[in-house]
């Protein structure tokens, strides 16, 4: 085992550390900026309702209340409660010039995370991988089918992933906040991760419906199988849900 001061993450974050004197030296990296919103033009596309009706949903009790819940029920996911969950992770709620503002918070306002959906049960949406658009709030097909299975196989054979009526892929773009950020955007990009699956998690509390989140994966194998380069564009972390199961708890 090597000494925690060899840890190559430490000393990423060493090397990445900010100083009163480093930033009065600071340069924006020579790394070309890209698109905010990625969007699969070619995709067929669904439209993801927000008449969404939740009881008085008051945040206490969905925090003393949320527990990483790995057993879901056999019935379907509703396409209302997985709209509920993608708008609380990401939904647009404000403009503030030319930035379209989120209910998660993000270093810079430069939203580095996407979002996939690989649906295995969900009422009224095929099963499939899907990649949600931010922009238009809709569901891009990908891949149709379920590939719930190959899915916990990549994240380390974590069966209760294969019966999640949907799992939730993020990725980075890492360009999006490294061409400001450099090394440093890193760190920002898992903080922004963390803000997002805690609002998904929270909302599948206020839904009713069961969540675990989950970064045991191996990258190649996930990348691959929502269609992402490992480079430009990688997994980062994922969260199952699916309904409750009655009289189950956990
Ligand atoms: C970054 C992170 C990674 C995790 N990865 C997994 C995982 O791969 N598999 C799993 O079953 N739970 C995973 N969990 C869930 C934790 O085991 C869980 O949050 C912890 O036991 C505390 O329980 P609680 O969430 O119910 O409060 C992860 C949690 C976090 C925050």
């Amino acid at each position: 085992m090597p000494k925690l001061q060899q840890l190559k993450s430490l000393r990423f974050m060493a090397e990445t550390a900010l100083s009163r004197q480093g930033i009065r030296h600071y340069k924006r990296p020579e790394i070309s900026p890209v698109a905010t919103f990625k969007n699969y033009p070619a995709a067929p596309r669904v439209v993801l309702p927000r008449n969404w009706t939740l009881k008085e949903a008051r945040l206490s009790p969905l925090l003393q209340n949320r527990r990483s819940r790995r057993s879901f029920s056999t019935e379907p996911l509703s396409l209302k409660s997985l709209a509920y969950m993608l708008w609380a992770g990401q939904g647009i709620t404000a403009s503030a010039g030319n930035h379209r503002l989120r209910t998660s918070p993000s270093a810079g306002a430069l939203y580095p995370i996407e979002t996939y959906i690989s649906a295995r049960e969900i009422d009224e949406l095929p099963a499939g991988i899907y990649h949600f658009n931010v922009a238009e709030f809709e569901l891009e097909l990908l891949v149709p089918g379920s590939h719930a299975d190959e899915l916990a196989l990549a994240c380390l054979n974590q069966q209760f992933l294969a019966q999640a009526a949907a799992v939730f892929i993020w990725t980075s773009v890492y360009r999006r906040n490294a061409c400001k950020y450099g090394d440093r955007g890193l760190r920002y990009v898992f903080t922004d991760v963390g803000h997002i699956c805690q609002n998904v998690l929270l909302a599948a509390e206020a839904t009713g419906s069961n969540g675990c989140p989950v970064a045991a994966f191996f990258d190649d194998e996930l990348n691959q199988l929502i269609g992402v380069d490992g480079k430009e564009e990688s997994a980062i972390y994922l969260a199952g849900v699916g309904a409750r199961p009655e009289n189950k708890e956990d």
